[in-house]
């Protein structure tokens, strides 16, 4: 065959992915389960470079060049297996097949073993960037060998997103890396639209903006430290008008958040390697609640609406507040997504370079931001920071706001408006830094009721009070 790369599933990011690949030159080999969007494509697009439909698996794998490369762009999950299983039957040894899915990381590893028994690179690879950065430039986060990567990473670099002459993309790390990465991403992603939806339910309910101040105060935001993807489009959502009632768009939509599964992924994972993604995990659990329409109505006939009072007297000043509150407790949120990076590259042997997932991470995806930079710095200044919240230019930014973060947590609590997000992330940066913790009293009570034993800040040793035999210590 003379196709130099293939993909599989033409819907929406498969399709563009494909788009984006002939649009730089490649020739691309295209098939789909039905032939119908395959035709569609061509005929839309098919002017746009060089596309070799393929009408079954069999025609798409003869029609590359080899090693053979295919990306695969099905539902995770079953579909994505029952697609595996078809193609390891027809490629041979050497060729790759690349999942752009969002799969679970523990999928990729089972069947990067799989296909590595039969002598085929599995590359899970994580995607970001919605429909427009599939076809225009996404971030991309390859797992998978080494070997697979020289054939693959100049073909994903040239259709990925560039900043500063570099592309947003790069080996990850071994078998499931790229989609570890990729899931965490996407944590990151629910902890920062939660932030930013916190911010906006405050400067609405407490200090009394409307939707189309709000728009334009985040429209503002966007030309400073808060620069991202996602306070530019917040300031677009914000700003729509519905068609039909005339109404703020965000006032007709109903207010239960769904989710496909990455960001519970993230804290599941977080849970067993011990990492603490509070903001992760508040952003998951506030979706969760607000999806629970039933409960919250009989909240509601019970307890009375929190209905949020206004009581903030200095707009202007509270609209800083907020500002400075949500950069700090977004530090908090990137900070706590690193650390689980870091702590499953260790876990899992992957070697993932953090100032690298930073710099990928720039451009591309959902999560893109001027602040990731400034993220990229601080690990290449130093890999081995413990956390993002001790590199000065953090510690910093997040000093600098304390004062207003603790003033907007303390009008969130007194105005009735859920704060968890910017709550929850002020409580672990005043954790994470404390003198003494309280710890030290849940160690005790372990002790007392399951000699469970404790460690003194005296002595090495392991000791154990004998509580209702006089209170006598021993100790190892
Ligand atoms: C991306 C997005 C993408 C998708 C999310 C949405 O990086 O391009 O994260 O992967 O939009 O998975 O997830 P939820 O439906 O769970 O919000």
């Amino acid at each position: 065959g003379t196709a130099r790369i293939g993909v599989t599933g033409l819907a929406t990011m498969g399709g563009n992915l494909a788009r984006n690949l002939a649009r730089h030159g490649y020739r691309v080999a295209v098939h789909n389960r039905s032939m119908t969007r395959t035709q569609t494509l061509l005929d839309k697009h098919g002017d746009e470079g060089d596309f070799v439909p393929a009408e079954s698996m069999a025609d798409l794998v003869a029609s590359l060049q080899r090693p053979r490369q295919v990306i695969v762009m099905v539902k995770a999950g079953q579909p994505t297996d029952a697609v595996i299983d078809e193609l390891v039957e027809l490629l041979e040894p050497g060729d790759m097949v690349v999942d752009g899915g969002n799969a679970h990381f523990a999928d990729t590893r089972r069947r990067e073993t799989v296909l590595r028994e039969r002598g085929l690179h599995f590359v899970g690879t994580g995607i970001s960037g919605g429909e427009e950065g599939a076809l225009n430039g996404p971030s991309i986060m390859p797992g998978g060998s080494a070997e697979s990567y020289q054939h693959l990473g100049p073909v994903l670099e040239s259709i990925a997103a560039q900043v500063d002459g570099q592309p947003c993309c790069t080996h990850v790390g071994p078998d499931g890396a790229g989609h570890f990465v990729k899931m965490v991403h996407n944590g990151i992603e629910y902890a920062d639209m939660q932030l930013i939806a916190e911010s906006y339910d405050l400067l609405r309910r407490a200090a009394g903006l409307e939707p189309a101040e709000i728009a334009e105060v985040f429209r503002t935001w966007n030309s400073g430290d808060l620069e991202s993807y996602l306070v530019e489009i917040t300031a677009e959502v914000l700003g729509h008008v519905d068609a039909a009632t005339g109404r703020p768009f965000v006032d007709v939509v109903a207010d239960e958040a769904e989710q496909k599964g990455t960001g519970r992924w993230t804290v599941q994972e977080a849970l067993e390697l011990g990492i603490p993604v509070t903001g992760i995990a508040e952003a998951v659990f506030a979706r969760s609640l607000s999806a629970r329409a039933g409960q919250r109505a009989a909240a509601r006939g019970a307890l009375g609406a929190s209905s949020g009072t206004a009581k903030v007297g200095d707009r202007q000043a509270f609209v800083e507040d907020v500002r400075q509150a949500l950069y700090a407790s977004k530090v908090v949120a990137y900070a706590q997504g690193f650390d689980q990076i870091r702590a499953a590259s260790e876990f899992y042997g992957w070697g993932i370079d953090l100032g690298a997932m930073a710099t990928i991470w720039r451009g591309g995806c959902i999560i893109r931001a001027r602040f990731l930079d400034r993220i990229r710095q601080a690990y290449h200044g130093n890999a081995d920071l413990p956390s993002l919240l001790v590199d000065d230019y953090f510690a910093g930014a997040v000093s600098d706001g304390e004062a207003a973060w603790r003033r907007v947590v303390a009008t969130a609590v007194e105005s009735g408006v859920p704060a968890p997000g910017f709550s929850s992330a002020l409580a672990y940066h005043d954790a994470l830094r404390a003198e003494r913790l309280p710890a030290a009293l849940v160690q005790g009570l372990r002790d007392f009721f399951g000699a469970h034993t404790y460690r003194r800040v005296d002595r090495d040793g392991v000791f154990h009070t004998l509580w209702s035999e006089g209170r006598t210590e021993i100790g190892t």
